[in-house]
This record gives structure tokens, sequence and C-alpha cells, in this order.
């Protein structure tokens, strides 16, 4: 079987072929790699294949699956999490097999959202280029002690209870609001109705999904029920967040620091090396010029061991899918399909 594997980066290949030698050396299944990442474009790039293999941000709308359905594509194997790239019903429609990978170390994303929010808090990153000119001073460094803070996390799923557990042990007091119980989560904070989380809490944090009914959940009037001057991080997706409002937030002071690794118009510069391009996205630019805000390319589940166990579960998708076994990453909604 022949697979075309879409918005792949040198470290792609190294964790995916590592991953077929250990899963699926005895199975004749040839990985071939594209930089380019899968759009209406690319779906050629998918010729004499039965499956693709896809990222956060390749699209696969309607006329995407259609395409490659066309082509004779049967599985779609996302190396992620989050499927608001996907249309469901046209997957299902099609009689796709698209499995995702719906754990791999949420502490991963967890710790990254705590690296961000520490150093956008204590300004090391100000510091690091300071201290490489002979600049000792402390002026414009201040920070504020976590300790006795109030966290809300919204979204208390396996990234949400994973970044809990660290906030506990930095003796923060920890809200969550998420509108399917976690009853692990009582271990960690309180659940509370959204408004509260966002009225009370001084760093208030996204683990939810992108659905239709959580796009841009933080706008102006979320923005205007927060504490003043509290830091909002989103290590989730960056539509959850209504950038404009975001920026105007800052501009007056309501919002004290953003730190993001998700943007919502990121698939235009994330993954890639535009240091020699002129970026056109206007808000974008405007948002890295704030000395209170932080901002990383979707890097939140880059780890060695991360890495490890996506590249581990697509294989054992696959299987899944050429063996016809039960498969415990289907997308939900696209499960009713007989592969
Ligand atoms: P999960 O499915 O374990 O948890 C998500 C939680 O959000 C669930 O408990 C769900 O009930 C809750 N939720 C649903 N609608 C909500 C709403 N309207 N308000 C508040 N909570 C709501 O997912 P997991 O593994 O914790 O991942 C969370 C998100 O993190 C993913 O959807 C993905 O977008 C993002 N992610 C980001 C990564 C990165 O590299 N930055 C890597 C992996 C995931």
């Amino acid at each position: 079987m022949k697979i075309a594997v879409f918005s792949s980066q040198p470290y792609d290949c190294r964790f995916l072929d590592e991953a077929q030698l250990r899963f699926a050396a005895s199975r004749d299944i040839e990985l071939v790699y594209h930089t380019e990442s899968l759009s209406l474009q690319s779906v050629p790039l998918a010729q004499d294949c039965s499956g693709v293999c896809v990222f956060v941000n390749d699209v696969l709308d309607r006329a995407v699956l259609e395409a490659l359905a066309r082509l004779g594509v049967k599985a779609v194997l996302m190396r992620c999490t989050g499927f608001n790239n996907l249309d469901i019903a046209a997957a299902a429609r099609l009689a796709l097999f698209v499995a995702r990978v719906p754990a791999y170390s949420p502490e991963a994303v967890a710790e990254h959202t705590l690296a961000l929010l520490l150093t956008l808090n204590r300004h090391t990153h100000r510091a690091y280029a300071r201290v490489r000119e002979g600049n000792f001073a402390l002026d414009g460094l201040l920070g504020s002690t976590l300790h006795g803070k109030t966290v809300g996390l919204i979204g208390t799923g396996k990234i949400g209870l994973a970044t809990a557990r660290i906030f506990r042990g930095f003796g923060c007091q920890v809200l969550g609001y998420d509108p399917f119980v976690s009853p692990a989560f009582a271990a960690y904070g309180t659940l509370v109705a959204l408004p509260q989380l966002l009225r009370q809490s001084d760093i208030v944090s996204l683990h939810c999904p992108l659905l239709d009914s959580t796009r841009h959940m933080i706008d102006a009037a979320a923005l205007a029920q927060m504490k003043p001057g509290a830091m909002l991080v989103n290590t989730s997706r960056g539509a959850l967040i209504d950038t404009r409002a975001v920026i105007a937030a800052l501009k007056s002071h309501q919002l004290g620091a953003l730190a993001i690794d998700v943007y919502e118009q990121e698939s235009e510069l994330f993954f890639h090396d535009r240091s020699s391009d002129i970026i056109e996205d206007d808000v974008f630019q405007r948002l890295i010029t704030f000395p209170n805000v932080l901002v990383t390319g979707h890097q939140g589940f880059f780890t060695t061991e991360a890495m490890r166990e996506i590249a581990e579960t697509v294989f054992e998708n696959l299987a899944c899918f050429l063996d016809g076994s039960a498969c415990a990453c289907l997308v939900p909604g696209t499960e009713a399909v007989l592969h």
C-alpha cells in the first residue's frame, strides 16, 4: 500500500520511518513524503496511493475528500488530535477510513503552556537577549508570583487535566469550565460556569477543541468579562480567539498579556521558514509588536516522546485499516462506516 504523506518535515520522516521499522516492517507499505500541504491543488500528489497521512493545517474539506476518493484513496491517517479541518459528513458519505491520534503525551502540550506562561510572566526571553548584550538592568522584567494566583482552564479533557496538575504544583487555585464534566478534574480544581471563570481568573488557558460553538469564544464580550490585566494563553486552536478583539483588549490594557502557540491564519505561516519573506498578514504582524505578547509556531506537541507516540499510533491505525479490525481512533462521526 502506498501512502502520500503531506506537510512532511524532516522530523516527520524520521519518526515515521522509525515507527515503520518497529511496527510495520513485515508489511508492504511505501510512504511517499511531500512537503506540500494537502489542498485541492496538491491532491494529484496522492495519485496511485490508497492512503494519505496529514497534519493540522492540511485541508480535508468536501472538495478535497471527493477528489481523493476519485483517485482511489480509502484511508486518511491524521497525525494530530484535533479534526476541525475535516468535513466529517463528507468523509462518512465517501466511506473513508479516517483515524487520528486522540492522545499523545498531553503533558507535552501542558508543559508548553507553562513554558509560554513562565516566559511571558518573568520575561526570560527578554532577559536572555539583554544579558547576551551585557545589559543586566532589571527594569521592564518585573513579573508576578504565580503561587496563590487563580488559573481558569477552559476545557478539562486530557490536556486541561495535565495542565491543572502542573498549576496545582505551583500552588495556584485552579478553576475549570467544561460542558462535559470530567470527574478526574475534582482532584485538582473546581468546575465553574464560564462567566465566573472569566471574572475570577488571573490566567485563562484554552484547552477545548475548535467547534462551530467554540469559534471566537474569546471575543470582545468575553475579554470584557476578564479581570483587568489578566493573562490569556492559547495552545489549543487559533480560531478559539478573535484576534482583532484581543489586539483591541491589549491596546486598552484590559488584557495584561497574551501567549499563543496557535493562530487563526497559521496555515499561511507556521511550520515554514518565512524569515526572508514579506509577511502580508497585518493582524499577525501587529500582534508580534506587543512586548507583552509571546508567539510560538504550533510546537506544543513537539517533543521526542510525543512524536514517537504520534508515529506509532499512525501505524497502529493503519494496521486496523489493513486488517479490518476495530480501530479506537476513528474520528467521531465517521465510525458508523463499515471498513
Ligand atoms: P480532549 O478531547 O481530551 O479534551 C477537550 C475537552 O474540551 C473535553 O473535555 C471537552 O468536553 C471540552 N469541551 C468541548 N467543548 C467545550 C466548550 N465549549 N467549552 C469548554 N470545554 C469544551 O482533548 P485534548 O487532548 O485535551 O486536546 C484539546 C485541544 O488541544 C485539541 O482539540 C487540540 O485543538 C489542541 N491541541 C494542540 C496541540 C498543540 O500542539 N498546540 C497538540 C494537541 C492538541
